[in-house]
């Protein structure tokens, strides 16, 4: 059998995109382990505010409690384990089951049973029924991070020297911690294929970009504002919108 990685030749084998076993085996040797980016504190300003993510495959409820505290939960109900929380994002001072009605607080806790006292008899436990929690959260520098393995290092050593690159992205211009903020909502889209696609695409492949020629051509970039590229990464600019209606001008390459 052909190793997956063969160093010596430069290449992998395909069986890494497409085989389930080995799909299986990184949700549960990474997914269910290492720290994973969950949203950012921006996109939950106040207390009440909740943004629906994920890790791995479990969905998860990025909230704020009235205490200001952020937490992430496993958007599942502790009764029969349908997802408490149906939406992208909102403000909700409880998650309500649709199933069955149990209602959780924005800190986890379980605070609404139906017929609490006919079928119940009172005596269910509530405090042992709230959500799950995830077993570590750090806030870095505004980004939530979270990871399912009480076990794991602490997210400053997983990170290592990679936090120089996050830094980039979150700190502020003036070299500040913090500033950065969410701004607008999500894109998203439905690809058939498992996350390394996606993810080694964007990551890793800068050198499919050739690829991107006719929706520069076009102008028709994603901002709305002509090519997606720009000069600082050696990229012609383009000066005028190929037939856009707000602009009469012609392209120059
Ligand atoms: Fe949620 Fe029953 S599954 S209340």
């Amino acid at each position: 059998m052909k190793p997956l990685v063969d160093l010596d030749q430069g290449v992998i084998s395909r069986d890494i995109f497409v085989s389930d076993e080995i799909y299986q085996q990184e949700q549960e040797q990474i997914f269910a382990r290492v720290w994973l980016f969950v949203g950012h504190e921006s996109q939950i300003p106040n207390p009440g505010d909740f943004f629906v993510s994920s890790m791995g495959e479990e969905s998860v409820i990025l909230t704020r409690d009235r205490e200001h505290v952020i937490h992430v939960f496993l958007n599942t109900c502790r009764h029969r384990g349908m997802k408490v929380c149906r939406y992208d994002e909102g403000h909700a001072n409880v998650f309500t089951c649709p199933y069955h009605g149990w209602s959780f607080a924005t800190d986890g806790q379980l605070v609404g049973v139906p017929y609490y006292r006919e079928a119940y008899h009172s005596q269910l436990d509530k405090s042992q029924w709230g959500l799950i929690e995830v077993a570590q959260l750090t806030n870095y520098h505004g980004a939530i991070w979270a990871t399912w393995d009480p076990q794991a290092p602490s997210f400053d050593d997983y990170m290592g020297d990679m936090r120089v690159y996050l830094d980039e992205l979150l700190n502020s211009r003036d070299g500040s911690e913090g500033g950065a903020e969410v701004l607008g909502g999500v894109q998203k889209w439905l690809v058939p294929c498992n996350w390394k696609f996606a993810a080694e695409n964007f990551t890793g492949d800068g050198y499919h970009n050739i690829s991107h020629r006719s929706v520069d051509i076009a102008a028709i970039g994603p901002s709305g504002k002509g090519r997606r590229d720009n000069e600082r990464h050696g990229a012609r600019r383009i000066n005028a919108c190929l037939g856009h209606e707000r602009c009469n001008r012609r392209p120059v390459f």
